[in-house]
């Protein structure tokens, strides 16, 4: 008898700890550098993913429960905030810089345009407390979603335990942006030899490495450094980027360098969503390059392009369209858990 409920006892252990630890392990794509995410202090897993995207859908991370993250971020624009070139939070307000685009965070030494967040998994404290975006306390987020029906189950199925921490609260948002990896745009089927450019895609891809993938390099597009591209210093916003958490005079308006994948959609361009179009970025780049003491060297000889040039990087940087990313819909909104059981 007593050995009956012993081995009772143990399988119920086993059945829990298999559903707590079905680790869903995180496979960069082929030749793609290794990520840079620890996932042994956050294995990643279904429910915490699944859990992950409710929390980045749910209003109730604002003070009244009208913002949440997907409003900055929104799937169908690579997850920034189309068309608007400062950043809309609660109440209206006004932020100070762009919403990034938020893909292929996995591979992200540091996080925001200066780089003053070092660690995804408390990255979202910061838009959660800042007064013009969600404007709210993490211990009342937990208070908020403890009282309903929906999130002690998801936090149990997820960390065995509807007990809801701020810990586990960030740690599934985390989760849930892990997943969020660009890399079937018609570039990444080119470079898997499954398809060809055209003669003028072909062109740009040349005149890109000539001239931007020093920076933008890929296959993330980026080089996560921060760089002086050299724009001028917007006289109202005054925003010196990296210099803002350095105090280092030489950061002087560095901006942790963007990725390019998916930027038909992330328009408004740059930090402060100064240009509309990829043509005033170029115009920008070829014609408007300032220099200063701080600018980045690849920039100290003018990029020089002609028109037909520009239509053809264009052309190229058009070939970083991820449809299936932008599409996919274990990152849309997840109507599932919402609607199936109410939310108070
Ligand atoms: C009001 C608009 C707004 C809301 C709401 C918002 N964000 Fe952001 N997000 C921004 C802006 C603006 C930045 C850039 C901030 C900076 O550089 O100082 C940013 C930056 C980020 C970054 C850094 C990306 C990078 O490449 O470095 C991540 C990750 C992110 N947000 C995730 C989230 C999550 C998760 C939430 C919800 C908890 C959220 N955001 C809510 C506007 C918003
Ligand atoms: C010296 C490094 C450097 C080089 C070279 C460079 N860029 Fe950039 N690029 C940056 C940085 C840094 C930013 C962000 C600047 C900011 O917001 O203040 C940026 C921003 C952009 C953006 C806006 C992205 C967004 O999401 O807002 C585009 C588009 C772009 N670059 C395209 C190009 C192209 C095309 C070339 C080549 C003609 C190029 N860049 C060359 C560093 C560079």
């Amino acid at each position: 008898m007593k050995k009956k409920l012993i081995v009772l006892i143990f399988c119920g252990f086993c059945l829990v700890a298999f559903q707590i630890h079905n680790t869903i392990v995180f496979k960069e794509p082929l030749k793609w550098p290794k990520a840079n995410y620890d996932f042994l202090k956050n294995p990643l897993s279904a429910q915490k993913i699944e859990l992950g995207r409710a929390l980045f859908y749910e209003p109730m991370l604002s003070r009244n429960n009208t913002i949440s993250c997907a409003s900055c971020h929104s799937q169908y624009t690579a997850f920034t905030h189309v068309d608007h070139d400062l950043s809309h939070g609660i109440d209206d307000r006004i932020g100070t810089r762009n919403s990034p685009a938020l893909m292929n965070l996995a591979w992200h030494k540091v996080f925001m345009w200066d780089g003053a967040v070092n660690h995804l998994d408390v990255q979202a404290l910061a838009p959660i407390s800042h007064p013009d975006e969600m404007d709210e306390k993490i211990e009342n987020v937990i208070i908020k979603l403890q009282k309903t029906k929906i999130y002690p189950n998801l936090f149990k199925n997820a960390f065995g335990d509807s007990l809801i921490t701020g810990e586990n609260t960030l740690k599934a948002i985390s989760q849930f942006m892990l997943t969020l990896v660009s890399a079937n745009s018609k570039y990444d089927s080119v470079m898997r030899k499954q398809t060809t450019f055209t003669l003028q895609e072909k062109n740009g891809y040349s005149l890109f490495k000539k001239n931007c993938s020093s920076c933008h390099k890929e296959p993330l597009f980026t080089n996560l450094e921060f760089e002086n591209n050299g724009l001028p210093l917007d006289k109202d916003l005054k925003d010196v980027g990296r210099m803002k958490v350095t105090k280092n005079s030489k950061d002087s308006i560095k901006f942790k360098v963007p990725t390019l994948r998916n930027i038909e959609f992330s328009y408004p361009y740059m930090h402060d969503g100064r240009f509309k179009r990829l043509s005033d970025v170029l115009k920008h780049y070829t014609e408007k390059v300032q220099q200063g003491p701080s600018l980045s060297k690849q920039l100290l000889n003018p990029i020089v392009l002609t028109s037909n040039e520009k239509v053809d990087l264009i052309a190229f940087l058009l070939t970083l369209t991820d449809k299936e990313f932008i599409f996919n819909p274990k990152f849309s909104y997840p109507k599932k858990i919402f609607s199936t059981t109410p939310q108070e």
